[in-house]
């Protein structure tokens, strides 16, 4: 009997192919998120496991008898327990390099777009309101020459780093430790974190969601921002405080603010719906054509190199091949 996948959602046809001919895949078809009551139906009888990182995957999933192997179609997996997979010797995958160029252009459309003003100006000429150039109107925050500051410059905030470069920006990065490689191309310079804050005219967040980074730019952090700075979030939501980020908005403690992501996803303080200092994107980090379709194969690979009892290359949790000799 061919081993069975549940997908919780349809992917691109790219990675899909990969594994149709060789396993039975159910594909759940509804666009809606699944309830995890759904995802345990939906994986009875199942070995593997492809979700989203809309996905609950906790311990009740995780037990789930027949399941072995689980793959996402992301990079963070923030929505898995690992631990727990890994208790139980389920090895899981994401699917990082795919995204990496497309979200950092997303971000850097973000520090564009807050910066200069780009989605407002769209919608005052549109109700009509543009009635000639003016020396004032809509006035925004020059990009070249000034400070970006990257808070977590791995691959994402590397990228965003190499586009700024282009835009003669002052690089400054904070990490668990220095990057020689990324100072070397960029010339970012390894800042501590509170001096970053301070310090940067743009502040962009690329922190995987974890216990040590939930809520890490809060109110302090916004404190220590300057007045004119324009923060960007496109890593997790809850890595930022959002109620202590529309509280800094309101009170002019930063200027703008430009967010793929949100602290309750996918719903959104309305407080920030009326902002016209706000960029707000319905978590589109890598949503393009050839990325998602990158992504569907990376995660149908990992997939079927699981499957198939080799060791993927993007394993989330390889201890659980320690004492397997593959
Ligand atoms: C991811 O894969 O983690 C991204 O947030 C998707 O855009």
């Amino acid at each position: 009997m061919r081993e069975r996948i549940f997908f919780t959602r349809r992917i691109p046809s790219k990675g899909i192919e990969i594994l149709k001919k060789d396993y039975e895949l159910h594909i759940r078809e509804d666009e809606s998120i699944p309830t995890k009551e759904e995802i345990i139906d939906g994986i009875v009888g199942c070995e593997g496991l492809v979700c989203l990182l809309t996905d609950p995957i906790d311990r009740d999933v995780l037990s789930s008898p027949d399941l072995k192997f689980v793959s996402t179609y992301a990079a963070g997996y923030n929505n898995i327990d690992v631990t727990f997979a890994s208790s139980r010797k389920i090895p899981v995958t994401n699917a990082p390099g795919a995204l990496t160029e497309t979200t950092a252009d997303i971000a850097f459309a973000l520090l564009l777009s807050a910066g200069r003003r780009v989605v407002e100006g769209d919608r005052f000429l549109r109700e009509g309101s543009f009635h000639g150039w003016s020396p004032m109107l809509l006035l925004g925050q020059d990009i070249h020459g000034k400070t970006l500051g990257i808070v977590g410059a791995g691959r994402i905030g590397g990228a965003l780093a190499r586009r700024a470069v282009g835009f003669r920006m002052n690089i400054l990065y904070y990490n668990r430790k220095p990057d020689p490689v990324l100072e070397r191309e960029t010339g970012a310079v390894y800042t501590p974190f509170d001096q970053l804050l301070c310090n940067s005219d743009f502040v962009s967040l690329h922190t995987p969601l974890t216990r040590e980074t939930e809520h890490i730019i809060s109110a302090r952090e916004f404190g220590l921002m300057k007045k004119k700075a324009v923060f960007i979030n496109t890593s997790r939501g809850p890595c930022v405080n959002e109620n202590d980020l529309v509280k800094a908005l309101e009170s002019g403690d930063i200027w703008a603010a430009g967010l793929d992501v949100f602290e309750r996803e996918p719903l959104v303080d309305e407080r920030l719906l009326c902002m016209d200092n706000v960029v707000l994107l319905p978590h589109l980090g890598s949503a393009s054509f050839d990325t998602r379709t990158g992504m569907a194969v990376t995660a149908c690979t990992n997939m079927a190199m699981m499957l198939a009892g080799k060791r993927p290359p993007n394993i989330i949790n390889p201890e659980v091949y320690s004492d397997i000799r593959i």
